[in-house]
């Protein structure tokens, strides 16, 4: 086992140490069939835990540990199948079958249950979210070994972003964009995108997830361009806003708000630092700049208290990113998810910590379902310039994400080399 992985699964040990009678059961989980497929499966991607846990994405594998003694690496047997489709010719870890005796010979114990359920074995369901949490939180600041990867998957990314920027002219389809960024990125090493790519011009870029279509670019149209691509399992999660040809002075203004917040949000980016507070802090700083543009109407304390930000700014500030493009996202033990309209959508509620990878970012948009909704016309007929918000549906929207190491000083942009102008 090399000295990373026997690094993380000390700092494992630590991390699951309140309970020290428990087993723990680790599981990668198995091929996930396409529907009506016959014998087709999805890509497969091993549970977070156990890829972090073995450096490995082996399906079916299974790592287990007791206290007293250890971790054993299970692991699927060798198939004629597996030796004569797919070319395996060996498997890291024991077989599997000796999974079953193992625990026998530790029977009584609790077994906590992380990664995927192992089928037919009861794992304790209260201790499982427990350590789960615990092992989650040990994953969240990213080694040397971790940083290295995101560097080369966000290189490659980089690549793709200057390769989709130089092709996208009037007449270009998105999906043609699409193909040339992602093209780029494989040519620089990445082996996957680590979601949809998002190319989304003229109304397509208020579509917060929208999947490239045969639209083509228009002259003056706003570009915006979501994608990352993933190496070995790790992912960039990268946002790009560009012009096409002149911009128009209410583009440059949008831009100028959402890189000024992004800008502003990065520095923010240091340990201790509050997730939520930060998502709220930088919608204020965009309803401000909302209201010096004329769109929105009152204090902009007021304002964001009402919500009245996340008409244009829906979606949470940023996630961590690494192994998976959510990483070990979420919520610390103790807090949920808020119903409020501005708050919903967080997909993290934690103070930042040194070695966190997070991303940040903001975006304004003018969604024309959230913006034409009567109920939100009639909630927010006083804190909005409907008159001029009519005049802008259509114009798209802009969103600047880049992915930033939290240290002990100050943050790093790793993704500072790819460019933001318009
Ligand atoms: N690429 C989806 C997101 O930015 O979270
Ligand atoms: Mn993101
Ligand atoms: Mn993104």
């Amino acid at each position: 086992m090399n000295q990373t992985i026997q690094r993380r699964r000390e700092r494992a040990e630590l991390a699951l140490q309140s309970s020290s009678d428990a087993l723990v059961l680790v599981g990668a989980g198995e091929p996930i069939a396409v529907p009506g497929g016959l014998d087709r499966v999805y890509p497969f991607s091993a549970h977070p835990h156990h890829r972090w846990l073995t450096g490995r994405n082996d399906a079916g594998a299974v790592l287990a540990y007791d206290p007293g003694e250890g971790w054993r690496d299970f692991a699927p047997e060798l198939t004629d199948d597996d030796r004569i489709w797919e070319g395996i010719t060996s498997r890291a870890g024991e077989p599997i079958s000796g999974l079953k005796p193992w625990l026998a010979a530790r029977s009584g114990r609790p077994i906590a249950m992380l990664g995927v359920p192992v089928e037919g074995i009861a794992g304790d369901t209260e201790l499982s979210a427990e350590l789960d949490q615990q092992l989650l939180h040990a994953r969240r600041p990213k080694d040397q070994t971790e940083i290295t990867l995101m560097n080369r998957a966000i290189e490659a990314t980089a690549a793709g972003f200057a390769r989709a920027r130089a092709f996208a002219e009037p007449g270009v389809t998105e999906r043609a964009i699409q193909i040339e960024l992602e093209a780029e990125c494989f040519r620089h090493g990445g082996e996957a995108m680590g979601y949809g790519t998002i190319v989304g011009a003229g109304p397509n870029a208020a579509i917060l997830h929208f999947a490239p279509s045969e639209r083509t670019v228009k002259h003056g149209e706003i570009m915006f361009i979501d994608a990352g691509c993933e190496i070995k399992g790790y992912a960039a999660d990268v946002s790009r806003a560009f012009v096409i040809g002149e911009s128009s002075a209410m583009q440059r203004d949008l831009h100028a708000i959402v890189l000024d917040a992004e800008r502003w949000a990065i520095t923010q980016c240091t340990p201790g630092t509050e997730w939520k507070d930060l998502h709220l802090r930088t919608a204020l700083r965009m309803t401000q700049g909302l209201i010096d543009l004329g769109i929105l109407t009152g204090s902009a304390e007021g304002l964001v208290e009402r919500d009245a930000h996340a008409l244009f700014f829906p979606h949470g500030l940023g996630h961590l990113v690494g192994l998976g493009v959510r990483d070990a996202s979420g919520y610390l033990p103790g807090r949920s998810p808020s119903n409020r309209f501005g708050l919903a959508f967080l997909r993290m509620d934690l103070p930042l910590e040194q070695g966190y990878i997070t991303t940040v970012e903001p975006g304004l948009y003018f969604i024309e379902p959230l913006l034409r909704d009567p109920a939100n016309r009639e909630n927010y007929h006083d804190a909005v310039n409907w008159t001029e918000v009519d005049r802008w549906i259509g114009i798209g929207g802009i969103r600047i994400e880049d992915n930033i190491l939290i240290t002990d000083s100050e943050p790093i942009n790793l993704t500072e080399s790819i460019p933001v102008g318009l």
